[in-house]
């Protein structure tokens, strides 16, 4: 009835905040995600053994833990040495942690499909080891992980939402605030599945709109 929806309607702004920290999270998650995990995909890749160990430790580990752990792990854990950890703060710090391993191995695997001849045609151009990564590798190795990294950005979206296991306002957080103050257990869930898959669908018809032009152009 008109009521009902009308009871709905009036959380509307509780949905908004909600979309606006999950959009937030994912954002900062793909961008520190994106920088710390290029760091880490040189490392794996570079002639140091020591590097190498590092960054493998590292990807494995985190893609071998829950993200539910670390996140409770960063907020628990740092809470503890700095007072007052703002809730979002942990939230992107371990969001943006755990994206690195997976982004990581993302930009690898697109240095990894650039073929040798590249590198040795620049080199025996003249062109130094850095010269060569800096200019003829990574270029066309971003062009080739766009879509990869377009898929992290739609996984952060999902994933995101068990931060709100520790109080961060995202749209999971706020649907449960809507469930306590309608006493509504489903309609509530309903609506927020349908808004990730609004965000989600539609980012993906974005990502391969910019994908083809990409091709074209
Ligand atoms: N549910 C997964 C886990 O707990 C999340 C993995 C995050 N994935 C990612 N591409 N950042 O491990």
């Amino acid at each position: 009835t008109s009521t009902k929806n009308n009871t709905m309607w009036s959380y509307w702004t509780y949905f908004a905040k909600g979309i606006e920290y999950t959009l937030i999270i994912t954002i900062a998650g793909v961008f520190f995600g994106f920088i710390l995990g290029t760091f880490l995909s040189l490392m794996r890749l570079s002639e140091s053994k020591l590097l190498h160990s590092v960054a493998v430790c590292y990807i494995e580990f985190v893609r071998g833990t829950p993200l539910m752990v670390q996140v409770m792990f960063v907020y628990f854990g740092i809470g503890a040495v700095i007072q007052s950890l703002p809730a979002l703060t942990a939230g992107i710090i371990a969001v943006s942690l755990n994206s690195a391993a997976y982004i990581a191995e993302v930009i690898r695997s697109g240095i990894e499909s650039i073929p040798v001849g590249q590198t040795e045609a620049a080199r025996s151009l003249g062109m130094s080891k850095q010269e060569t990564y800096r200019y003829v590798v990574i270029p066309q190795a971003l062009k080739n992980i766009w879509p990869a990294l377009g898929n992290e950005f739609v996984t952060l979206i999902k994933e995101s939402s068990i931060v709100s296991i520790i109080g961060v306002s995202d749209l999971m957080y706020q649907t449960q605030l809507v469930q306590s103050a309608t006493y509504k257990g489903v309609l509530p869930l309903f609506i927020a599945m349908l808004i990730y898959f609004v965000m989600t669908f539609g980012l993906s018809k974005l990502l391969n709109l910019f994908e083809r032009k990409l091709n074209h152009g």
